[in-house]
This record gives C-alpha cells, structure tokens and sequence, in this order.
C-alpha cells in the first residue's frame, strides 16, 4: 500500500496499545493505565506500517519546530487536545572549544535548557498531560525532585487540570516557586523522592480523580521524552551519532531515546548500528553504575543518596532495569561522577561555549573527560550529550562574587590586575602530564601569587586573586595530589597558561584556607 493510501484513514497518532516489558501483557491504551500487574512500567506501541503509510522525513520536515511534528508516534489521539506550550526542536550544538579541552573534536549538546520551564521534562509533562487530560484524567499527582513539578504543574494548569506536587525540601527553590505560580498543591518532604512517591500513592487512593504520574507509573511520560531521541536523529539529517550521553535518574530519558530510534530503525527511517548509550550517575547516588559494573539486571537501593546535581538523586528507579537492558544492548556503558567534577566541567562548558548548563548536564561532559581518560571513547567518535537544564535552576552552584565598588570609587585599571587567576581541583583521572604547583605559582606571569597548595578535592583555589570555594564541605576524593588546571584567565601575559588542560601536581596535604596576597587583598 502507498503513502496516502485514501482507503486508508489518517490517524493523528498511530498508537495501538500498551505491552509490558517483563511478562508481555497486552494493555488497552485507550483507559487510564498504570504500570503492569507484575510491577513494570507499561510502554506505548504504535501501528509503525501505518506511521509509514501516512508520513515519511521529507513530509515532517514541512511540519512545525515543536515535538508534536512526530505526532504519528505520539499517543494523543486529537490534534485538538494538544496542550502545548511550544516544546521541542531544542538545538544540537556543536561545541569545538569543549569538545577539543576534553580529547572528543566532534562534541555535540542537545541543548534542553530552552524548553518551557527550563529543563526536558517539559516535553514528558507536554505529553503526559495531554494524553491524561483526553483520557479524561481531571487531576495529577507526582513525587518530584523539583523539575518535573515545575513543568507538569505549568502543563497541568494550561489544560484546565489541578495538580498536587510532593518534593524532597533540598529541591531547587525556583521549581517550588514554579509549581506554586502554577497553581499547584505543593507539599515538601523531610527525605528524599521515594518518600514523595509514597505520600503521593496513598493520598491519590483516598482523592478520586487523581492520577498518579509518577515516573514510569504512568505510560506517557515517556512518549514525551522519546522526542528527544527523535529529535536527534532529524537533526543529524535522519542518521545517529556513535555514543549518547545521558544525566540518569530515573532513567526516562535513556530508556525513551532508545526507544525512539528503535522506532526510526523498525520504520527504515535511520540505519546502521544503535549509539553506544551511557548512563552518567553522580558518585553520590550510583545504583545503576553500581549495577551496571556487577552485569546486574536491576539496581539496589543506594543509601545515603546526595548529590549537587539534584534530579539524578534517585536512589532505586522502577524502569532500572530497561536503562540497563539498553545499556547492555547497545554496548553502552555508566558512569559516576563526583560533584567536583560536574560542577567543574559545568563552569567549563560556560566558559569555553558561553552556555549555562544545569549540573545534571554538565555530568556528562565530567563522564565524557573520563571516557575519553580511560580510552572507551576515541578522538573520532561523534558524541551527543544532553543537557537536560538551565543552569539558571541552579544559580548557587557558581559562587558569584565580586567586588563591590563605591559609587564614587572607579574601576581598577588592567595593569592593576597583573595577576593570572588560576582555579584547580583535585582530579580522579591519573593523568601523566604533570607539573608541580611550584612550578605554576614561581611562573613569572603570576606576580602576585602565594605559594597555594591546590591538592584538596573539591576545592577551587583562585591563585593570586581571590579564593573561590565552590564546593563548602570537604568531600572524598583523590587523595593522591594529581590535580586538573580547570581554568586560566591570563589577563596580561600572552599565551600564558593557554591550554586549560595543564596537569598541576601537588603534595597531598590537606589545605585549611587558601591564602591571598596583600595587594590581592587590597583590591577586594
Ligand atoms: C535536570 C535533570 N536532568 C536529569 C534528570 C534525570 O532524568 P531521568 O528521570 O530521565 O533519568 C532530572 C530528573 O529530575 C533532571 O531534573
Ligand atoms: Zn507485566
């Protein structure tokens, strides 16, 4: 049968059912579902001979920059119950500057932090409350680490539906402001998202009406979020990149990106081999790295869970095990990383691209440095990393002092500022070049230095300026003095300290305060 075929009737989606991904239950899609009988996350299945009977790339290419061009493989049924705040078609940038500092030229990033309320669950809460709101769901309720509140409370508010948001206190304070701008019942947790979870499931048994949207409970969110997948794919002109690099929590985002290009394989629509897929966790809260290194099939609770990247605080996720089984599939790999790192790589991406990442973001760029460290990524593979946020969410994660002038006072001239600023941090990654702090601080740019001492993990060490302590707490970390030059900002001396790669080796002494010189002191 051909494209078009007018005995055919056009369906704005093509969906066909849902299917259980551990016992392979069939579900009707058309009624509020759940997750399975056996526990598992329900996915949404769509009639792919009729997706290619009704469209193909070269007609969605004439469709609107929003992720509902790819309608046939999204479940809502009516164009008119679309509720839409302008999602998707986020940029794929290329990024030469951090991609040449970390070893991978062909560096790319999915670039989430446009969407409407800031980061990527936009795109789930855009299709996960249109679909419940035509399948007549009038209320949501949803555990959070904060960012999914935010945009499904703003989704929930533009389609009429009320919502009920329970987050861990330590979640970022704009998406509490977010999601009570949006006219949400908001409640904040003393403990972590598991505990929202279950708040949330035993009130919405005693509140008819609601529907529980948590992650993977309900079949949808993930729909929304397999456009970033589909995205992908349309923007390397119908084709995929070698390796994807994902910030994991819950895990949505991997498990809907494979999704997605399973689904423009099946079509025809891309060909070749699956992107290696790679799970970035934060050291603080790892069970899917912790799993993934014992070949397990499912993650353990990780106790203790902490981490500045605070949408990646997942202790135990319900889809572990189909982020593993993606993982395994497409020889993939996870990886953890520490905050010092993330929020490193995160001022670095900033610095060299000029784009202010969230920190769940910027742990790929810190996994990336590792991968490339270790040899598992090379020099020639195209690597997309997906920042999942603004960092504008996150505004303490970058100490912003500076000096306050008087009114009356003037700005101090450039040769009074004959100083390089240099920021280090210990660094996990035993890397060969090295060169003793005593080397840096006795380089004759640096005309105002003290001899600072930078082997302390987790500390930024501004030489010759001011101290810049991004990171309050001392943290485990390498112990073994090799540090990473994370950042020069040689002011006068050209060329100075130019690669921003330089290896710093210090004696691993532990550091109480760093120390400032009188004339640096005297300009603050
Ligand atoms: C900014 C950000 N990135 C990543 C994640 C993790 O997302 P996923 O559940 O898809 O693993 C979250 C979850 O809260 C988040 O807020
Ligand atoms: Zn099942």
């Amino acid at each position: 049968m051909s494209r078009g075929d007018p005995a055919v009737p056009m369906a704005y989606s093509a969906l066909s059912h849902l299917d259980c991904p551990r016992c392979g239950t069939r579900h009707d899609a058309d009624r509020v579902q759940g997750t399975c009988a056996c526990g598992s996350p329900l996915l949404a299945r769509y009639d792919l001979r009729q997706v290619a009977r009704q469209a193909s790339p070269g007609d969605l290419a004439g469709r609107p920059a929003d992720l509902w061009r790819y309608h046939e493989l999204l479940p809502v049924r009516e164009p008119g119950r679309v509720v839409s705040l302008g999602e998707g078609m986020t940029p794929l940038l290329a990024l030469p500057a951090m991609g040449r500092a970390l070893g991978v030229p062909n560096l790319l990033m999915k670039d989430e932090g446009q969407l409407p309320t800031g980061t990527f669950k936009a795109r789930g809460a855009a299709v996960g409350v249109s679909r419940a709101a035509e399948l007549g769901v009038t209320a949501i309720a949803m555990p959070t680490n904060g960012n999914a509140g935010a945009a499904w409370s703003a989704y929930a508010a533009r389609a009429g539906l009320r919502s009920l948001i329970v987050m861990p206190e330590g979640a970022p304070g704009i998406t509490r402001a977010a999601c009570v701008a949006a006219g949400a019942e908001l409640y904040l947790v003393d403990g972590l998202i598991g505990d929202a979870g279950r708040l949330v499931a035993e009130a919405v048994g005693r509140r008819p009406g609601y529907q529980n949207v948590t992650t993977l409970r309900e079949p949808y969110r993930i729909e929304g979020k397999k456009t970033m997948g589909l995205e992908i794919a349309e923007q390397l002109g119908w084709r995929m990149p070698g390796v994807i690099v994902y910030p994991t929590g819950g895990g949505v985002g991997l498990i809907g990106i494979d999704k997605a290009l399973r689904e423009l394989l099946e079509l025809g629509w891309v060909s070749g081999a699956l992107p290696r897929l790679v799970a970035v966790q934060a050291a603080g809260c790892a069970p899917v790295v912790r799993a993934f290194q014992a070949g397990a099939t499912e993650s353990e609770p990780w106790p203790g869970a902490k981490t500045v990247a605070f949408g990646l605080t997942v202790p135990k996720a319900l889809g572990d095990f189909l982020v593993l089984q993606a993982l395994y599939a497409t020889g993939g790999t996870a990886v953890a990383v520490m905050d010092e790192a993330l929020l490193a790589d995160q001022r670095e991406v900033a610095r060299l691209e000029g784009t202010f990442i969230c920190p769940e973001g910027a742990a790929c760029f810190a996994a990336v440095r590792q991968l490339r460290a270790s040899g598992w990524l090379s020099e020639e593979d195209e690597v997309v990393v997906l920042n999942t946020g603004t960092g504008l969410i996150y505004p303490e994660t970058i100490p912003a002092r500076a000096p306050v002038l008087p009114s009356s006072g003037s700005i101090p001239a450039l040769g009074r500022q004959g100083t390089v600023s240099l920021a280090a941090v210990a660094d996990a990654d035993h890397q060969d070049d090295e060169l003793l702090v005593g080397d840096l601080v006795d380089d004759p740019i640096i005309t105002d230095a003290q001899p600072v001492p930078v082997a302390v993990a987790g500390q930024f060490l501004d030489v010759g300026v001011r101290p810049s302590r991004i990171v309050p707490e001392r943290r485990e970390g390498p112990q073994d003095g090799h540090c990473r030059l994370l950042r020069d900002r040689p002011k006068l001396a050209d060329g100075a300290f130019a690669p921003s790669e330089r290896i710093l080796h210090a004696p691993p002494r532990p550091v109480s305060s760093p120390k400032i010189s009188a004339t640096t002191s005297a300009m603050l």
